[in-house]
């Protein structure tokens, strides 16, 4: 049978609504004056994003997941933990960027293994596109990074075309399009561990917005 959702949150609520992120801006909401911020999106069981915010609790951590059972589920576990520097956006990722992330902002964004939509007619579905991709250089300061780690073939290649096709970015990984294994130190999400066991391939781009 399966387990019923539980709504309380039981601690600090850490999830915030997109008009309340545009009206006080991320810098109240975090309670500092300015911030890069370091950005998840499709944060899923969020283990990976709560890993990095408890490494680096100075900086701010902004998780945008458009699964309402899975923020609620983060936001329950945030609201048990120590952790005071991560917020929750449950919204898309366009409509999160579009309204509640300023101009070069942005030091860090993070896309783990985002849904490959392996069929034709489904490709314009990815969450990797010519516009979002555009957007996600707008929101990044001058050097900030791109991280996006798939364990899928046919979008690996159609990412790589995509990233190189947009104005600003330069792959860190050149000559390489991308990694097959992951940097030393680097968190394994639930996900990964299980396509790692089945023998997946690898494929982790960063790009860097030219200075
Ligand atoms: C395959 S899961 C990967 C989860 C996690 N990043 C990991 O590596 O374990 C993809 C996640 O992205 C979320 N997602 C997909 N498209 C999204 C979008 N446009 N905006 C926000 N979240 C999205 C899905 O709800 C899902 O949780």
């Amino acid at each position: 049978m399966a387990r019923k959702l539980k709504y309380d949150i039981p601690g600090p609520d850490w999830r915030v609504e997109v008009e309340e992120a545009r009206e006080k801006g991320w810098p109240a909401l975090f309670d500092a004056p300015a911030l890069p911020l370091v950005v998840e999106i499709g944060f899923g069981r969020g283990e990976f994003l709560t890993y990095l915010a408890g490494e680096a609790p100075n900086q701010a951590f902004v998780g945008i997941e458009y699964s309402e059972k899975r923020v609620l589920k983060l936001a329950r576990r945030l609201a048990r933990s120590e952790l005071r520097n991560v917020r929750l956006l449950g919204v898309s990722a366009q409509e999160a960027t579009a309204r509640t992330i300023p101009d070069a902002s942005v030091s860090c964004f993070w896309i783990n293994f985002p849904d490959p939509w392996p069929k034709k007619r489904h490709f314009k579905r990815r969450l990797i596109a010519p516009a979002f991709a555009r957007e996600l250089v707008r929101c990044l300061r001058p050097g900030g990074i791109l991280e996006v780690a798939t364990d899928h073939r046919g979008y690996a290649g159609w990412i790589d075309e995509v990233l190189n096709g947009t104005p600003g970015l330069e792959n860190l990984n050149a000559p390489q399009p991308w990694r097959a294994s992951p940097e030393a130190g680097r968190m394994a999400t639930a996900y990964e561990l299980e396509w790692r066991a089945l023998g997946h391939p690898f494929h982790f781009f960063r790009h860097r917005r030219r200075p």
